[in-house]
């Protein structure tokens, strides 16, 4: 019971973390311009979380996160539907961008050995990690992305 209550002050306190960056997008550029800018923010070893719906521009955001780690291109930088981790590897980090949409149940996401992938140089970047709640509580930095039109994506990044 106690410490059921010490997580759930835990997640409280989680979800006012300081708001450390806020940009409204107008084009898939943007995000990626925007990716860039967080580069110096997410000195490893980070976990983070990226929230939002499908299409929102999680993935998109990743490949200006990437490319400013020097780690891939941004045209490489794909997303991770099928293979659920993809891998890039900078001078200064390695990246891994993490899909799990169709991971279901904490089982699945062990056999993943996400775990294994943590370091001292490793920044985990995770799309659809929120329904996951040990990955909310374990999260370093938090980016959501909200539709706002067709081209307009509000971005707001917490840590
Ligand atoms: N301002 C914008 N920022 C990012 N993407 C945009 C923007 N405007 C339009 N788009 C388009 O929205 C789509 C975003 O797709 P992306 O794969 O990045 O989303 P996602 O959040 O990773 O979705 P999923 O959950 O399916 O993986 C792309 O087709 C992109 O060109
Ligand atoms: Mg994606």
């Amino acid at each position: 019971m106690e410490a059921r209550f010490y997580t759930d002050c835990m997640d409280a306190q989680a979800r006012e973390r300081e708001v450390l960056r806020e940009i409204t997008t107008h084009s898939a550029e943007e995000t990626i311009a925007f990716g860039r800018t967080l580069a110096e923010l997410l000195t490893p070893p980070k976990l983070v979380l990226l929230r939002g719906d499908l299409g929102a521009g999680k993935t998109t955001l990743v490949k200006g996160i990437a490319a400013a780690f020097a780690a891939a291109a941004e045209e490489d930088v794909t997303s991770p539907t099928f293979t659920l981790v993809h891998e890039y590897r900078g001078p200064r980090a390695n990246l891994y961008h993490i899909d799990l949409y169709r991971i279901d149940t904490p089982r699945q996401l062990e056999t993943l050995g996400l775990d294994d992938l943590r370091s001292d140089n490793s920044i985990l970047l995770i799309e659809w990690g929120e329904k996951f709640p040990r990955l909310v509580r374990e999260r370093d930095v938090e980016i959501a992305l909200e539709r706002a039109g067709e081209y307009e994506r509000r971005i707001e990044v917490r840590g």
